[in-house]
């Protein structure tokens, strides 16, 4: 039929050299060749197709866009349920992969060729600065860079500065308490105090800065990172629909998204700045003073060239700040929103914590690092509220830089690949009746704790997140220290909070209040006494 085709264009070709109105032969030919392209076309596709991982049908040009119309990882989860452990399916112009067995997720994620992330206009916006979305090289280097770095603050394996990294959490857990006591019992949004404490120890810890909640730069700073959240989402649908980035509506979220970031980067600065300005090389602060030393390390050993894989050392350094910030705190903040809403739900597991605090920990002082081996039960609740919450339930969006072969399916070069972690976590073949909160999931018949190796909260592989063991730290710090210091319930005549979640970057739940009842507020120190007057 192709060879039949070609001979008619030629022919044509032909008749149209010696006879230009043979304008019913081009009809004739087109009538042809077009069904024949477009059967082409199909047999493509189709072949293509065969070969990707089974997955739902959806509509041409938009996909299964339309389909989705609850949170996306449940519908995921709902899919996975249905079109098994690696499912494809399309949204718009994008293909998606979507894993949701730990196996699966570990085989792919330790292959060099998902380390990668989507080409999207978020990404063409950050111009390759940063760790989250960096690639290749850059991220590479930077990576190792920020992994020694925070082993020697001490947030790595609790190494030689667990206590300057212990300190510094502590530091805010106190504040937090302290804010929480002023309150005397009166219904609080846990999330509003919940929220400085934890930017501080990320603040703290890359800028040596620290905020009250009530700071106006700080509002203003965290309005601007809200904001940049929620029209991240709605420029994400013109990466499905590209023709969609015409309309005004999102031009508006585009330039909106840009001049944030311009603000964000012009405080980011003037913390570069001002660290620039009190450098001492002896001693090193925090991860922006790491970072003017080793440009000056480059400098004076002649490779600043390639340091930063030629891009902008201050660029660089402002977008460090912006991707741990917010890698590090939202993702800490909400898991304790969760510890706190499990704790008001399920009153017998906060009074179980609370009696093995008494017992290991004592009425006189507040939990400390040290104490976590000789607290199982506490642990294995927090191990439950990050399986139940799932507080980052789809992981961060991957990619591949080449055409692969997965469990069997073909897997395209630039496909977006999607570690569905909600999935692992509830999946009834893993998990006695997933719905149910039970912190005993986790304790051995030794009463030790025992972590499964498919409970994958912080994901795994090459691109794992690499705040984890300051987050582990954190929550237990922040949580063990809260049910010591008091009891938490819900107001008078309020119903229980509900288990829905808020889903944007991370699922959040519901805004909900609680009464914090001291129950020893004697642990905290003279000054917080002081401050509420006791
Ligand atoms: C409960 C708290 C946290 C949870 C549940 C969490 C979870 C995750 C997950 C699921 C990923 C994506 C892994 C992947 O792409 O496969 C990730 C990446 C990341 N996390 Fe965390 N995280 C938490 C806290 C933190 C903290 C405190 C920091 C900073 C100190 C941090 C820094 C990062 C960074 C930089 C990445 C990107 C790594 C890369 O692209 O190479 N995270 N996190």
């Amino acid at each position: 039929m192709i060879v039949w085709g070609v001979q008619r264009m030629a022919t044509w070709l032909l008749h149209l050299m010696v006879d230009t109105t043979c304008l019913q032969c081009l009809w004739h030919t087109l009538a042809v060749m077009v069904p024949m392209y477009l059967i082409l076309c199909l047999y493509r596709i189709w072949k293509e197709n065969r070969a990707l991982p089974p997955g739902p049908n959806g509509l041409p040009f938009v996909g299964y866009l339309p389909y989705i119309n609850g949170d996306f990882h449940e519908e995921l989860t709902a899919l996975s349920r249905k079109h098994g452990p690696v499912f494809s399916l399309r949204l718009g112009s994008e293909l998606m992969v979507v894993l949701s067995d730990h196996r699966i997720i570990r085989e792919a994620f330790r292959r060099e060729e998902f380390a990668f992330r989507p080409d999207n206009e978020f990404m063409k916006l950050l111009d390759g600065y940063g760790i989250i979305n960096t690639e290749g090289k850059l991220w590479k280097e930077q990576r190792r860079f920020l992994h020694e770095r925070l082993r020697h603050f001490g947030i790595k394996n609790m190494g030689a500065g667990r206590e300057m990294m212990e300190a510094r959490i502590m530091n805010e857990v106190e504040m937090f308490l302290q804010s929480l006591a002023r309150q005397r019992t009166a219904p609080v949004e846990i999330g509003y105090y919940l929220s400085s404490a934890v930017s501080n120890v990320i603040c703290s810890l890359l800028m040596s800065v620290r905020f009250r909640h009530d700071d106006p730069r700080f509002i203003r700073f965290m309005n601007l990172i809200d904001e940049g959240f929620r029209l991240f989402t709605i420029t994400a649908v013109a990466g499905f629909i590209p023709i969609l980035r015409f309309l005004p509506g999102f031009n508006y979220a585009y330039s909106k998204i840009r001049q944030n970031l311009g603000e964000i980067s012009n405080f980011y600065q003037e913390i570069v700045d001002y660290h620039k300005s009190t450098f001492d090389p002896n001693n090193i602060r925090d991860v922006i003073d790491s970072y003017i030393l080793e440009i000056q390390n480059a400098k004076e050993e002649g490779r600043q060239e390639r340091l930063f894989d030629g891009k902008d050392g201050d660029r660089q350094m402002q977008q460090i700040i912006g991707d741990m910030f917010s890698a590090g705190s939202e993702t800490v903040k909400t898991t304790l929103q969760w510890a706190t809403l499990f704790a008001v739900r399920e009153p017998q597991v906060q009074a179980k914590v609370q009696a093995e605090l008494d017992r290991v920990v004592g009425r006189r002082r507040l939990p400390s690092l040290d104490d976590l081996p000789n607290l199982p039960y506490t642990e294995a609740v927090i191990l439950e509220v990050m399986r139940r919450a799932t507080a980052v339930p789809l992981g961060t969006t991957h990619c591949t830089s080449r055409t692969t072969q997965l469990n069997g399916h073909t897997v395209p070069k630039g496909t977006q690949v999607i570690p569905l972690i909600h999935a692992v976590h509830m999946d009834p073949t893993l998990w006695k009746d997933p719905e149910v909160f039970n912190p005993e999931r986790f304790l051995n018949a030794e009463g030790q704790v025992v972590k499964p190796e498919f409970f994958i909260p912080f994901g795994v592989g090459r691109r794992m997140c690499l705040g984890d063991a300051l987050a582990r730290a954190e929550l237990f710090l922040f949580f063990s220290s809260l049910l010591h210091v008091f009891s938490l319930q819900v107001p008078e005549g309020a119903e229980l909070p509900g288990l829905r979640g808020q889903a944007g970057v991370t699922v959040s739940p519901e805004n909900f209040k609680v009464c914090a009842v001291p129950r020893q507020i004697e642990v905290l120190s003279l000054e917080t006494e002081a401050a509420i007057g006791g």
